[in-house]
């Protein structure tokens, strides 16, 4: 199967304060992330996607709140973030198939829920363009993992192991997938929130929101009573 291309050289420049400070948040994230998992990506790739599936659901509840108070249409902006919660879940979904977090690593997940989604909910009221900011430099963050953890096969330090089964179903992939591809898809779906997220932000900024890298095609999960 031929792999999405993803354009690695992506990079918003922080230019406004509120860029630069959510750069910095990210940079330090990115330093905690290196030193509790070091190498170990299949462990981080899970417990990294517990928290990239908090923002998009955030920003859809308070766009909600918001078009409700204010009665006025939404631009999408609802369905596109509720889209990218649901995409980072079945991120979770497929790497728990891979690797099975540790007990710490399970009690570190529901910590952390804790903080991050009461944090991000705080920064989005407060300023949602700091939030999508945020959520835009995290994104260049995992496209960046998902590139060491594709590395990491390629040399041989980790198995590529046959595709979980529901990730073939989600994106359509041939039963020959292997991890590889997966982490291919996923990187390309890393790049469509980044490039999503640093397109609100810029929007609200008042600046052009810039090319957005697509979404490679994975099945549209259904209300239960369809399948019923
Ligand atoms: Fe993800
Ligand atoms: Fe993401």
């Amino acid at each position: 199967m031929t792999a999405p291309h993803v354009d690695l050289s992506v990079h918003h420049r922080p230019q406004a304060v509120s860029d630069r400070i959510a750069f910095g948040f990210v940079r330090v994230l990115r330093f905690c992330a290196d030193t509790f998992f070091a190498k170990r990506y299949g462990h981080r790739a899970v417990v990294l996607e517990t928290v990239a599936a908090v923002p998009g659901m955030v920003g859809a509840t308070l766009n909600h709140l918001k078009c409700l108070r204010r009665m006025e249409d939404d631009r999408g902006w609802i369905k596109t973030l509720m889209d990218e919660a649901e995409n980072e879940r079945m991120h979770l979904m497929t790497f728990i198939e891979v690797s099975k977090p540790t007990a710490f690593e399970r009690f570190v997940v529901v910590a952390v829920q804790w903080v991050f989604y009461l944090f991000f909910f705080g920064l989005y009221l407060v300023s949602s363009r700091t939030a999508h900011r945020v959520v835009g430099y995290f994104e260049e963050e995992a496209v960046i993992s998902y590139t060491n953890y594709l590395q990491e096969i390629d040399e041989g330090r980790s198995e590529n192991l046959p595709a979980p089964a529901l990730a073939r179903r989600y994106w359509d992939l041939p039963a020959t997938a292997t991890l590889r591809d997966v982490i291919e898809v996923v990187r390309a779906d890393e790049a469509h929130h980044r490039d999503v997220n640093h397109g609100f932000a810029n929007e609200l900024a008042g600046l052009p929101s810039g090319p957005v890298a697509a979404c490679p095609p994975h099945v549209v999960l259904e209300p239960i009573w369809k399948s019923a």
